[in-house]
């Protein structure tokens, strides 16, 4: 069906109560889910409203080929539903997998009583210059000391990411729309917001109710998914916007612990372009994406996508093209639900109009 005939016949439903639900800021109260603030993210409970509406069940499968910092992961996790995400970014992967873990709470303690007990040594370690613009240097030192005592600990990654958020907590950047700010400013000891973080993480732990849902998580390019065709009963996801921010610069602390665990660099970026010319691209690889979410799901299974519009010259309407791809790809597009209508900005300061921000749901043939 050509383009505008099908955006004559689209279904659209504007649901702007749902407004926060497309952002991160519901979750930053939410335990675990706030273990890693991830300004990409969207809500718990948004996922909570899709499984619902879904009607996915204990032992269904869930897709996220965009999982960010898990939301969807742990969602269906906490409702008993399996989940598999995938993600590029190595602090996503590592910060998903962080937070869907079945923990020993006792372990935990243990580890922690050694980790705090430790007397404190400088260590010479050298810091790029990035992270010594943006920490003071008693807190690298803390950074340095804590982290050869961790690499030794069973629950590694658990503390590591404590540490990550403790240091994130403690640095003088800030992510203002596509750069890092620097403002220098008091901040408390790292070694107390450290210990308070751990404990708080262990608590979130033993607040939650136990689930025996499986969660994998993968570092792997959503254009190309590992999973078997008709495998999935449901896709959960947000994929990078159209907005040519390059997000890999934005998490430089997060980079720096990553490399500490060797963890591969990152391979590619869908949404990453250079110039507007290249909007094209961004859609290439988006029905490369789509694509293969059509052929893992299994039929008669949902897929929900969240989207922003973008603003190149004119607003680019990524919703309704994502739509009219999937549906050509062999999708059924049940409706657009309109989130949210955020300001377009010219020079990332000129309002010049206003931006969807959508759900799209389909639905497997
Ligand atoms: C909008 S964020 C998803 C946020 C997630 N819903 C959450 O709540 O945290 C999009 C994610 O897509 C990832 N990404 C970008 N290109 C990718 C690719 N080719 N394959 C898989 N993931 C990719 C980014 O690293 C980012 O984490």
């Amino acid at each position: 069906m050509e383009y505008e005939e099908f955006r004559s016949r689209l279904k659209v439903e504007e649901k702007l109560d749902w407004r926060e639900l497309a952002t991160f800021v519901p979750n930053k109260t939410q335990p675990i889910y706030n273990w890693f603030y991830y300004k990409e993210g969207f809500a718990k409970e948004l996922v909570e409203k899709l499984i619902e509406m879904f009607g996915l069940k204990e032992g269904d499968t869930a897709l996220d080929p965009f999982c960010g910092s898990g939301t969807t992961l742990l969602a269906c996790k906490q409702n008993n539903i399996n989940s598999i995400g995938l993600d590029v970014l190595p602090t996503a992967v590592f910060a998903s997998q962080v937070k869907t873990i079945n923990y020993s709470t006792e372990d935990l303690r243990e580890e922690a009583k050694i980790l705090f007990r430790r007397k404190f040594r400088k260590l010479e370690w050298e810091f790029p210059k990035i992270m010594r613009g943006m920490i003071n240097k008693y807190a690298l030192d803390d950074i340095a000391f804590f982290s050869s005592i961790i690499d030794g600990l069973k629950n590694k990654d658990f503390f590591t990411l404590a540490l990550l958020n403790a240091s994130i907590k403690v640095s003088w950047a800030w992510k203002d729309g596509g750069v890092i700010k620097i403002k220098k400013h008091p901040v408390p000891p790292l070694r107390k917001l450290f210990q308070r973080v751990v404990y708080k993480m262990i608590k979130d732990i033993e607040e939650s109710l136990p689930s025996e849902a499986s969660v994998r998580v993968l570092q792997q390019d959503a254009r190309e998914i590992s999973l078997d065709d008709d495998s999935v009963d449901a896709v959960i996801t947000s994929p990078p916007y159209l907005n040519n921010i390059d997000y890999t610069r934005l998490y430089a602390i997060e980079d720096f612990f990553m490399k500490m665990r060797h963890v591969p660099a990152l391979r590619s970026f869908v949404g990453v372009r250079e110039s507007q010319e290249q909007a094209e691209a961004y859609f290439d690889d988006m029905k490369d994406v789509i694509s293969e979410m059509h052929r893992v799901c299994k039929p008669g299974a949902h897929a929900a996508i969240v989207i922003g519009n973008a603003y190149i010259k004119k607003e680019i309407e990524t919703d309704f093209i994502l739509a009219h791809m999937a549906g050509e790809i062999g999708f059924d597009v049940e409706k657009i639900c309109v989130l949210n209508k955020r300001f377009a900005l010219e020079n990332r300061t000129v309002k010049v109009g206003t931006l969807r921000e959508s759900l799209i749901i389909l639905r497997k043939k």
